[in-house]
């Protein structure tokens, strides 16, 4: 999807990959990005970005690392967004950004991802009325859906978009986030709620149907495996 300028080089738009791998959950980041590499087969180039405790490790000279302390489950997921929007100036040469979660893996994956704001389905609440659906509803949390949203119910395993929405949602969610942590508030699921929130405030674009977070012991899942998840020990990966 490259243009030429007369006389000068040829552009091309660039994904940035996100993924975020900190003490245990350096080697599913590994991999993960090994499976972005492979197996996005759409027409725009790749820029892999690691965020981890430990950059030296990283054993792929093609991955951008970039150094974030660790904290134990759900900080680390938290402050996601606090990382993105802390180094936005790193992330500028893309095109569009996209987050993975480090226990994904891509098995087909093309440009009909692309869009201003993209988001997946949750594959566990594709049926579920929206009143069942676990927003968060505690008013004084900044991540609060009211009863009569219609939903549907995002994950936060998979999502992106254009560079420049991306980098302002994060921006927005980070201060939100700190601004709850300061009160003493805790969204339902974290980074998610507030994602689902901001969601309702900035419709997606582009909504992913869930076979972009397929959770890959799922029998019979009436989806296209495109993106999945595999199965960990969440006990053993955050215990410390
Ligand atoms: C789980 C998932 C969590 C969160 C939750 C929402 O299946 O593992 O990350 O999305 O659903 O209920």
């Amino acid at each position: 999807d490259g243009f030429r300028l007369p006389g000068k080089r040829l552009i091309v738009d660039t994904i940035g990959w996100l993924v975020i791998g900190t003490n245990r959950y350096r080697h599913l980041a590994y991999r993960c990005l090994e499976t972005i590499r492979a197996n996005y087969n759409g027409a725009l180039a790749s820029r892999f970005v690691l965020f981890t405790d430990q950059p030296r490790e990283c054993p792929h000279p093609w991955v951008d690392t970039i150094r974030v302390r660790h904290e134990p489950f759900p900080g680390i997921s938290l402050q996601r967004y606090r990382h993105f929007h802390r180094n936005a100036e790193r992330l500028a040469a893309s095109t569009y950004l996209f987050y993975v979660d480090a226990d994904m893996e891509f098995v087909d994956v093309g440009d009909e991802i692309l869009g201003k704001r993209v988001v997946v389905t949750h594959p566990a609440f594709v049926n579920t009325p929206a009143v069942e659906c676990p927003f968060d509803r505690n008013p004084h949390c900044r991540a609060a859906i009211p009863m009569d949203h219609q939903g549907p119910y995002f994950q936060n395993c998979f999502q992106g978009g254009e560079r420049g929405e991306f980098l302002r949602m994060s921006s927005r969610l980070a201060r939100r986030i700190r601004a709850d942590v300061r009160d003493g508030v805790m969204a339902l699921w974290h980074d998610e709620s507030h994602m689902n929130r901001y969601m309702l405030e900035h419709p997606p674009t582009r909504m992913l149907h869930p076979g972009y977070a397929f959770p890959d012991w799922w029998q019979g899942f009436p989806y296209p495996r495109r993106i999945i998840g595999v199965k960990k020990s969440n006990q053993e990966l955050r215990a410390d």
